[in-house]
């Protein structure tokens, strides 16, 4: 698995009607118009009426680039399944890519997406999906971007994501999603963006995430964490650009580590009781932009230094 997305849109396919007198000569022109595999045509018929999507026209291929199947970058909402058509000779399609955003879809994520198994991007934010996340798309192992984000998911995040190795990006952001964080996610060291923002998840962050080294992007804002911030953080996430750390319930200080994390540009952090002492660990952070440390009981004054940090816009 080398995490290289071969989804592309799919070249457009030309069919050339053939009139019996140019049979001869007609397959010099003509070529073979590619269908969506049969098995993936009857999972979208289920992921569609679990999902209480009636756009989708099943009179057409699904990855014929119909509007109902491929309406993309559109302010009303979008629609996509985005297939890559170059199996058996340029005749079968695989669906890579479902989106279904600004949809209000009311129902919930069908385990069938399972039955997609070339999928390795899924968004469906800004829905109204209900339910728990199936445990059955652990198994899409091409997984690389997935987002749920923005809708009204309940339950866990299911262990067997522990298997999407090859994801970059999870989001799951302004759910109604809740329990610990499973420490199988810190086998996904391509993960580079994890937005978790606005749930009910409790617990500590695992202890397994130290081995997220890719890590860039980590929002966990407003949720019911506890503990101490975790040291690995700024021990091991040496990529970490940004950091987002408000409303949570974790305990000071504030981890000195995280001085280490030159490449930080916005560290949010608020409403850490006894949040530390000085702001000793932000001297190193010469790349910041952005800095909120407010509502964290940090005691001393503001160091000197602050003012050599001269990208800095807010405080
Ligand atoms: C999905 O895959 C499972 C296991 O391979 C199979 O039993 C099931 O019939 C498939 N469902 C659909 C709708 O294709
Ligand atoms: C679905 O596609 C068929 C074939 O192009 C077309 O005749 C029909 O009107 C479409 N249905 C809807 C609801 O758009
Ligand atoms: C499939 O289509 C692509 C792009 O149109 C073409 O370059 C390639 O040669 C085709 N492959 C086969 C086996 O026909
Ligand atoms: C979200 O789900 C909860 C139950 O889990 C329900 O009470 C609420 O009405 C739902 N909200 C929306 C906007 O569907
Ligand atoms: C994933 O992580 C868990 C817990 O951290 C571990 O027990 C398991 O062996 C790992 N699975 C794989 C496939 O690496
Ligand atoms: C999370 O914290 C909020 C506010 O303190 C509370 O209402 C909610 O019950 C907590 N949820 C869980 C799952 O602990
Ligand atoms: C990170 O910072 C801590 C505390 O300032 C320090 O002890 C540790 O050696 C640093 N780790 C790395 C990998 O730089
Ligand atoms: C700061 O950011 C710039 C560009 O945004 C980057 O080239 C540089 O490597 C960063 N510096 C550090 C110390 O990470």
């Amino acid at each position: 698995m080398g995490g290289r997305s071969f989804c592309h849109p799919r070249s457009t396919v030309f069919l050339v009607l053939c009139y019996a007198i140019f049979l001869h000569h007609c397959c010099f022109f003509c070529e073979a118009v590619a269908l969506t595999d049969p098995k993936e045509v009857k999972a979208l018929r289920i992921i569609a009426s679990k999902m209480g999507n009636t756009k989708w026209n099943f009179s057409v291929d699904p990855c014929s680039r119909d509007p109902s199947w491929y309406t993309l970058d559109d302010r009303e909402g979008e629609l996509g399944a985005i297939c890559n058509c170059a199996f058996n000779k340029n005749t079968t399609c695989h669906v890579c890519e479902i989106k279904i955003l600004y949809e209000e879809m009311t129902g919930i994520i069908p385990p069938e997406m399972a039955n997609l198994t070339y999928l390795e991007n899924i968004d469906l934010r800004y829905n109204l999906l209900h339910g728990s996340i199936p445990a059955s798309l652990g198994s899409l192992t091409r997984m690389q971007y997935l987002s749920f984000g923005i809708n009204n998911l309940s339950g866990e995040i299911p262990k067997e994501f522990g298997k999407l190795t090859n994801m970059i990006s999870l989001s799951l952001d302004q759910n109604d999603l809740s329990g610990m964080i499973p420490p199988e996610l810190g086998n996904l060291t391509n993960l580079e963006k994890l937005y978790i923002r606005s749930n009910q998840f409790s617990g500590e962050i695992p202890t397994t995430f130290s081995n997220l080294k890719k890590m860039r992007l980590f929002w966990a804002s407003s949720n019911n964490f506890t503990g101490k911030i975790p040291d690995f953080i700024g021990n091991y996430w040496s990529q970490l650009e940004n950091l987002k750390l408000e409303g949570t319930s974790f305990e000071g200080p504030i981890p000195l580590s995280i001085s280490n994390l030159t490449n930080l540009n916005s560290l949010i952090i608020r409403d850490i009781p006894r949040g530390g002492t000085l702001l000793s660990f932000l001297q190193n952070l010469k790349n910041l932009t952005i800095l909120v440390l407010s509502n964290n009981m940090i005691s001393g004054e503001i160091p000197e230094y602050i003012g050599e940090l001269n990208q800095l816009q807010m405080l």
